[in-house]
């Protein structure tokens, strides 16, 4: 079962898919801005026409084929959202990579933003944009729902996880250099508030969702101190938290377990530090169908930013054959962040209905549609 490629699977799946009605939404919730505490809660307002502006970064690739979809459906959907689009193309000031000032007072002035996949060339001297703007905005928890999509045959039916990534540091620092030729040294930054906070936030989130477990990861038996402190961090914020139930796992068991039972996770909150949560994130992905379906939220404190897990997909842009479902639902979440429950749950039951439905589909997932006739067919279920 383990060895099916990506290709066999979808085969698989579209022979064996079948209607359903769409279950529970509850895992890609956010939880209602009311339940959530204090930290990372929307405080955007409507302008004079009753719309909220919401900032759009369409990005880079299939960005902008999948950021029209997005905007396709809202419409259809009658979401009271004034988009206001900006570029992101990096600027070099005083030596340093930094966001054009017109998209940075626009996300400071909205407080929300739909990101599409931003391109970070490999090599010497290019600062990832992504990395720019959760610096720039603070936005330390980077949350990922996975949920099997009903009626979509993957060889689990089961995964519903949701994992919290610590946006901020970890093995993300950037601290790296060259000792002597020939050895290079990459430095793990963990800090207790960094810690801390994102610790806080999985557990605002838990209750906020219904989940009601905090489960940490990470790998204190060999770092000690970084991981060690982190670990510490989210012992001793469950103290504050005493009718959440708290535990711990290592990195490599909750691999193993998750492709062995993803049921196990199926009611947890998991949170750990950067590469684990991106690694995790992506396995969990595979899990589901692939990176087309997963969605994700950059909570900060003064903004929020939500994207796809994936990328800008070079080798289809361009091509109407981008999967618009990871950003649409990402949109979807950012409207429960919003408060928006009634738009979200709407879209996105039409969403999963048609991949469930299995007729316009695009080619990731087995079929043969391109991603206007995916979002049109969207559009027909609203
Ligand atoms: N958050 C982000 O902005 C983000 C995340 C990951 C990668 N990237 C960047 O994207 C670029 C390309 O990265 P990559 O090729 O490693 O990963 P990728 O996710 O862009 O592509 C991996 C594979 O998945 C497919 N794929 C991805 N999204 C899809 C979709 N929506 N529908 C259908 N197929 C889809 C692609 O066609 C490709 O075959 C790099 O510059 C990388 O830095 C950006």
């Amino acid at each position: 079962m383990f060895s099916l490629t990506r290709r066999a699977i979808a085969a698989k799946s579209q022979a064996k898919r079948k209607s359903s009605t769409v279950a529970g939404l509850a895992s890609r919730s956010m939880g209602s801005a009311a339940q959530q505490s204090a930290i990372g809660q929307y405080s955007g307002q409507k302008n004079s026409q009753g719309m909220y502006e919401v900032t759009l970064i369409p990005g880079d690739g299939i960005g902008p084929e999948i950021s029209k979809s997005v905007e396709r459906i809202f419409t259809a959907a009658s979401v009271p959202i004034a988009w206001e689009s900006v570029d992101v193309t990096p600027v070099v000031r005083d030596g340093k990579t930094v966001i054009p000032d017109e998209a940075l007072q626009s996300i400071l002035r909205t407080k929300i933003a739909l990101k599409g996949p931003l391109a970070t060339p490999i090599g010497k001297g290019h600062v990832s944009l992504n990395l720019t703007l959760r610096r720039t905005f603070n936005l330390y928890a980077n949350v990922r729902p996975c949920k099997s999509v009903p009626g979509f045959v993957t060889p689990y039916s089961n995964v519903d996880t949701v994992l919290i990534r610590e946006n901020t540091e970890g093995e993300y620092s950037g601290i790296e250099h060259e000792v002597v030729g020939g050895v290079m040294q990459s430095i793990k930054l963990i800090t207790r508030t960094a810690s801390e906070r994102v610790a806080r936030f999985a557990f605002a989130h838990a209750i906020a969702t219904g989940r009601n477990h905090v489960t940490a990861v990470h790998k204190a038996n060999i770092m000690k101190l970084s991981d060690g402190l982190f670990l510490q961090a989210c012992q001793e914020v469950a103290r504050d938290f005493p009718h959440v139930q708290f535990d711990e796992v290592l990195l490599d068991r909750a691999c193993l377990q998750i492709v062995q039972d993803p049921a196990q996770y199926a009611n947890t909150v998991m949170v750990m530090p950067n590469l684990y949560g991106d690694i995790l994130s992506d396995m969990c992905a595979g899990l589901i169908g692939g990176l087309g379906l997963t969605p994700s939220g950059n909570i900060g404190r003064d903004a929020s930013i939500f994207e796809s897990v994936h990328g800008t997909g070079p080798d289809i842009a361009g091509l109407d054959k981008a999967n618009p479902t990871a950003l649409l639902l990402s949109s979807c979440m950012m409207l429960r962040h919003m408060n928006l429950n009634s738009f979200a749950d709407r879209i996105e039951s039409a969403a999963l209905a048609t991949i469930a439905d299995g007729k316009a589909i695009t080619a990731d997932l087995g079929g043969r549609a391109s991603n206007t006739q995916f979002t049109d067919a969207i559009i027909s279920k609203l």
